[in-house]
Parts: C-alpha cells; structure tokens; sequence
C-alpha cells in the first residue's frame, strides 16, 4: 500500500513484541496486500517482498549513506564529547554506510585482501576451535550456548584472521560488544555513546599499532593483506583502513553468531530435520542457505531516498527512510514453497536475500558460510542430547538484528 505519508495508521508496528517475537508471521500479514507500505510510527517506507526488496537493493536512489543526516544532528552540539565525534567518524568510513564512488574504492580494498582462498584457509581453523569450545562446556547442567560457543567462535576466528596477537583476544572481543552498542544504541543513551567510543578510542589506537607492526613485519593476516591492497591504491587513508578493520570486526561477529545460535534453535525445534542434519543425509551448505532462509540474522537493511522517487507504485520523498525488510522477502511464498516450513533440502527459483543483494552484498559471506557449516555438524554430534532447557526464549528487542539474548540448552550430561 503506498499510502500518504501523513496518513496515521496503527496498521503496523514493527517493533511491537509480536513483530520482535516471530517477524515472519508478523509481515506474512501485510506482505501480500501491501509489498510497499508506508510506517507512520517510525515514519519510514517498508518493502515486504522478495520481488521488491530485490528491486530496492539494486536502486541507486536509495541511498546507503543513512547515517551521515544522523551524525550530523548528534555532533551540531558544541560541547560534543570529542571521543564520540571521532566514534561517528569511524562508522562514518564503514563501506556499508556509503554510496558510489567511495563505497568501490573501499570494497575494492577489501576484496583484494579478503579472498576466497584466505577464507578456505580457515577451515581447518573454525574446526579445531569449534572441539576446543565445546570440549571446555560443563555439561552437568543447562548452559547458554550462545556465551559458550556462538558468540565466541565468530570473534576467535576474526580475531584470528586479522591478526590480532591471542594475548589481547580477550580485550578484542570486548571494544568488538561495544561497536554493536555504538552502532544500536537508542538515540538518547548518551551514557552508551561515551562508554562505546572510548572503546572504540582504544579499538583506533590498537590497530594503528597493529598496522605498524605488520607494515615492518608482513605476516599472513588479513591486515597485512590490506596494507599491501592499499599500496596499490594511495587513495585510501589511514583512517579508512582503519574504519575498515573496525568493520570486519563488527560484521563478522555478532551476525555470525545469531546465525549459529538461530539455526541450532531451528534444528532443536524440528527434530526430524535435526536427524537428516546430524546423520549427514543433506549437503551441510544447502542446509546453511536454508538456515539463513528461514530464521537469519539480519531481518532489515536500512536505506535512505536520494531523491524524490516513484517506487512500485509509492510516491517517495528525498530524506524519507526505507526499510527493506530482508526476513519477510525470505519468507515470501511467491518464491518459497511453504516459507514457514524448515526444509534443509529446499530448492527454490530465486536466492534468499540474507546477504543482502546487489552493491552492498555481504563480503563476509563465504567467511559466514564456512563458520557455520563447519561448526554446526560439529554442535550436534558433539552433543546427540542437545534440547532447550526450561527457560523462556528472549529474542533481543531491535528492528535490523534477528538474535536471541540466550540459548539455554541442555546436553543430558556425558559426550558421545
Ligand atoms: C551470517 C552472517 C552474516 C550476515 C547475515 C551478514 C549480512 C550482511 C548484509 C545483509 C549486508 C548488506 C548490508 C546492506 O546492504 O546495507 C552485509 C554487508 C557486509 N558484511 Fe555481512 N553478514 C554476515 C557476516 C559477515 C562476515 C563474517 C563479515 C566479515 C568478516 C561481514 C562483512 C560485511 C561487510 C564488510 C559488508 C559491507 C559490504 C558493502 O557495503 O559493500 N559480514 N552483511
């Protein structure tokens, strides 16, 4: 429905505890009648199916420069804390919040660096840490699989990738907490932004050192990588490369978890597809592609109008927010033959937009993949018992994320 934008409606509140608890049902119920809808709430536009979300994310009038009006209303102020300015000015240089010509120029100089074959290379990697988190799990009682494995899986193997030395992991995994609080903090938390940027302050100062290290010393990491891609480019800054690693950081990580903790929630819930996976009777990556299908970490990218623009239909306003809506296009049953239903054989006519689509397509993907198709058969034949323990599931209250606070599990005490 492209209804005027000042039209009030209660028709949808997409972060009503329905919406947070199951998106899919959520947006099945305007999907069909309204694959553009204006959001009165949030005042935003929302793109609900598969078709027009794949078409949104190939439209350059919708721009991914959607911070910078918002930076700038939080850094007008004179006395803003100079640790927040330089915060902002980090996420300003993330490739993900840019439009062409600079959005290339950086891709570019990751994809120089972040190959397929320095993402091969980590498999035997992500295996041999995944026993090892699973071996230090006390399995006595319930535990919470998203702090014991999850979470700290994607962040080791990041860690590892970059080259961050093993003595200072543990600091990393926590500036790493604190970008997701700078970049999901409400708009009047000023207490978050302080904290989070001097983390970040920190976060800059290491990886310069990182970055001086590895210009006199080469290694086989990803930072050496992209020193090497930048000499071939001297159009990048410092602060660019910077921001960059700060990107791989916070990309690879908590998405990468939600992906494990959700697809394991997935397979205790359907137990005969928890069978066909543990035995092995299906191609672990067609599961994977499945798994993002169905309940995927990221439910919304975000976009901005660049101009004023007509839209399947909507008559769009320059500044006017976009939401497209990546959970409800992978839910649509215009591409997907009971979208609700878990089936790690699936074939469809179309791909799933859990990546995203066009420019702006995930570059961690191959990384992603491999990290759950190598640590998911790895999770249940570890643990033949695994069920839900008795605690209520908590799905965290944001609009862009689909994860959950914490898996409580059980394993029925002994390892195979
Ligand atoms: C299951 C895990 C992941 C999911 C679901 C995911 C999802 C996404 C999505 C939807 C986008 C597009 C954003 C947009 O269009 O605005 C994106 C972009 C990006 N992702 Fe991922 N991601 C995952 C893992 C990773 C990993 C492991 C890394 C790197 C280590 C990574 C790095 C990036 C980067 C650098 C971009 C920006 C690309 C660009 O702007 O051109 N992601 N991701």
């Amino acid at each position: 429905m492209s209804a005027p934008p000042d039209e009030v409606t209660d028709e949808v509140n997409i972060l009503s505890p329905e919406a947070i608890r199951d998106p899919y049902r959520y947006f099945a119920r305007v999907r069909d009648e309204h694959p553009v809808l204006w959001d009165p709430r949030y005042r935003s536009w929302l793109l609900t199916s598969h078709d027009v979300v794949s078409k949104g994310l190939r439209d350059a009038r919708f721009s991914s420069d959607r911070i910078a009006p918002f930076i700038e209303y939080k850094l007008s102020g004179p006395d803003t804390d100079p640790l927040v300015r330089q915060a902002f000015t980090v996420l300003r240089n993330w490739m993900v919040f840019q439009d062409e010509p600079n959005h290339l120029r950086l891709r570019a100089l990751v994809r120089r660096a972040f190959t397929q074959k320095s993402v091969v290379q980590m498999a035997e990697r992500v295996r041999s840490l995944s026993n090892e988190l699973l071996k230090n799990i006390d399995l006595s009682g319930g535990f919470d699989l998203i702090e014991k494995f999850a979470y700290p899986l994607p962040a080791m193997v990041i860690a590892e990738m970059l080259g961050v030395p093993v003595a200072d992991r543990d600091r990393f995994k926590e500036w790493s907490d604190d970008i997701g609080t700078l970049v999901s903090a409400g708009l009047d938390d000023p207490d978050r932004y302080r904290r989070s940027a001097h983390a970040m302050d920190e976060l800059i100062a290491f990886f310069r050192d990182l970055l001086r290290h590895y210009t006199k010393h080469p290694a086989a990491n990803l930072i050496t990588a992209l020193i090497r891609a930048r000499e071939t480019d001297d159009s990048l800054s410092e602060a660019e490369l910077i921001a960059t690693c700060t990107l791989l950081l916070f990309g690879g990580h908590e998405t990468t978890a939600n992906l494990i903790a959700n697809s394991i929630l997935a397979l205790i819930r359907h137990p005969d597809q928890m069978r066909v996976f543990r035995e092995g009777r299906v191609p672990v990556r067609g599961a994977v592609e499945e798994f993002l299908r169905y309940d995927g970490p990221g439910k919304a990218v975000v976009r901005v109008l660049a101009e004023d623009a007509e839209f399947e239909g909507a008559r769009m306003r320059q500044g006017q927010r976009v939401f497209m809506l990546l959970a409800s296009a992978n839910h649509d049953p215009a591409v997907f033959d009971s979208p609700d239903v878990l089936r790690l054989d699936r074939t469809a006519a179309k791909p799933h937009v859990a990546f995203g689509f066009g420019a702006h397509f995930c570059l961690g993907a191959a990384l992603a993949r491999l990290e759950a198709s190598t640590a998911l058969p790895i999770v249940v034949r570890a643990l033949p018992g695994l069920r839900l323990a008795d605690r209520e599931l908590t799905w965290q209250p944001v609009f862009l994320t689909r994860g959950l606070r914490e898996l409580w599990v059980e394993a029925g005490g002994s390892r195979p």
